[in-house]
């Protein structure tokens, strides 16, 4: 069976896989495409209607009326609902929760999985999320399952919101990361976990250089 040129990207919150993916991407010169970026869209969708995360009928009701398009400016991917360019609301907690638990429903996952099929047989991707390797791009030439511990992870976002000028507590990342993990690993549709033929990669102990280095050595040795 003939392979997908894609790199396709999975692993939990804050493993630092969308900092990899754009520069693996910038590298290889293909198209990078976040899809957690899609479902925080379709979140704030259901947040400006007041929807509850856990209103199963009403969210998938609204999926049907969300619709989440793609551009690159300078090549930074912009996130388009319903025409309005949103990428600028996507990066907060209350969106990544909603992204979360409203990732949970079918009518969700169905719609986006298309879009992000349609966009790798249009030209080579890196697509990281979290089923990419396992349903999105099952084809995918290169997989990688990019993880690192809670607490590494809990620190890494500690600092960026101190870098933003807030006043965060490591305990409640770390409570939230956990749980975030959780539900990502244990839904009923999709859940997150590693394809059979993706490489496991840890960045626990390794620097953002020695992680890009790592995953262009092993896109090398799957790309014939
Ligand atoms: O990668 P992220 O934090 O931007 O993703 C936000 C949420 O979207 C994540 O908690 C789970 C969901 N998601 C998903 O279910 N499938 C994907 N391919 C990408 C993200």
């Amino acid at each position: 069976m003939d392979k997908l040129k894609a790199v396709a990207i999975d692993g939990p919150a804050g493993a630092g896989k969308s900092t990899i993916a754009k520069a693996v991407s910038r590298e290889l010169g293909w198209v990078y495409v976040d899809t957690g970026a899609m479902y925080r869209a379709m979140a704030v969708y259901f947040l400006r209607k007041g929807i509850k995360a856990d209103d199963a009928e009403k969210i998938s009701a609204a999926a049907g009326d969300a619709f989440v398009t793609l551009d690159y400016v300078d090549g930074a991917q912009q996130v388009f609902l319903n025409g309005e360019n949103v990428t600028g609301e996507l990066r907060t907690e209350a969106v990544g929760n909603m992204a979360s638990a409203s990732s949970v429903y079918p009518a969700v996952r169905t719609k986006l999985v298309e879009l992000q099929r349609k966009l790798a047989e249009s030209r080579p991707v890196v697509m990281d999320g979290r089923d990419i390797g396992t349903v999105v791009l099952p084809d995918a030439e290169t997989k990688i399952y990019l993880t690192a511990s809670v607490e590494v992870r809990a620190v890494r976002r500690y600092k960026e919101l101190v870098e933003k000028g807030e006043t965060p507590d490591i305990n409640a990342i770390a409570k939230d990361i956990a749980e975030r993990d959780y539900r990502d690993m244990h839904r009923e549709t999709s859940p997150l976990k590693q394809a059979e033929d993706a490489v496991l990669v840890d960045s626990s102990d390794l620097t953002i250089p020695e992680v890009i280095e790592k995953i262009l050595s092993i896109v090398r040795r799957s790309t014939p």
